[in-house]
């Protein structure tokens, strides 16, 4: 894939005006929305949840792409999916069953996503591969947003891509966690980059957003 999908984290955004603030992002030009979903268990922060969710798919023109830090995501992914969740990411670490709740949201016709945290082996996710259709490779500690870019997590990227060339799987390879101009060099093999407080700078403006997606793709 040559040019890549950008997917702005609103966790970044203005809670405040989100729906504005969806708007503006995806006039700027962003692919995907990327929302995330933290429970205060499996990371030590809380965001949102199925409500907020539901309300952003009303308007919201382009894919939602939510990606659940919570454990035992088996008890709610049913109700994200029926939320709108166009792509819905679940962590390897939070359930004892990801295969069974992988299933689960194919079943309901969103598109499943498995994701690791930057210390868990890629051997993890190895068996799940030629299920998902995203892979999200975390280069920050999920958790907050505007943390530094964890090169050591790259091979995983590179690997991820020379597994899916050998084995002709079909999953696309995000990129979650300190990304910016200064790091996007790295990625070479991602397809899509998310991307929270490099793209929603303050204060926010159509024409800002713009530049920075514009950076990201350069
Ligand atoms: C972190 C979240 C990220 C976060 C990225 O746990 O999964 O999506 O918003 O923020 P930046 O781009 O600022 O690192
Ligand atoms: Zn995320």
């Amino acid at each position: 894939m040559n040019q890549k999908l950008i997917a702005p984290s609103i966790l970044s955004a203005d809670f405040a005006k989100l729906g504005q603030e969806i708007t503006d992002v995806t006039a700027a030009g962003a692919d995907w929305i990327h929302v995330d979903v933290m429970d205060g268990h499996f990371v030590p922060n809380l965001t949102i949840g199925m409500p907020v969710v539901a309300a952003l798919k009303k308007f919201c023109k382009i894919p939602l792409d939510v990606h659940l830090m919570i454990d035992k995501p088996e008890k709610y992914v049913a109700e994200f999916c029926k939320a709108g969740s166009d792509s819905l990411t679940i962590h390897v670490e939070a359930t004892d069953q990801p295969d069974k709740v992988l299933r689960m949201i194919k079943d309901l016709k969103v598109k499943p996503g498995i994701s690791l945290r930057p210390k868990t082996a890629l051997s993890k996710i190895e068996p799940l591969l030629s299920q998902v259709d995203l892979v999200l490779v975390m280069t920050v500690e999920p958790g907050f947003g505007g943390q530094g870019f964890m090169q050591d997590q790259v091979a995983k990227i590179d690997e991820l891509k020379k597994i899916r060339d050998q084995k002709g799987f079909k999953y696309l390879i995000e990129v979650d966690g300190g990304v910016s101009d200064k790091t996007v060099g790295h990625l070479k093999n991602a397809d899509v980059l998310v991307a929270g407080s490099f793209v929603f700078q303050k204060p926010g403006s159509i024409e800002k957003y713009q530049e920075q997606i514009r950076k990201l793709r350069a």
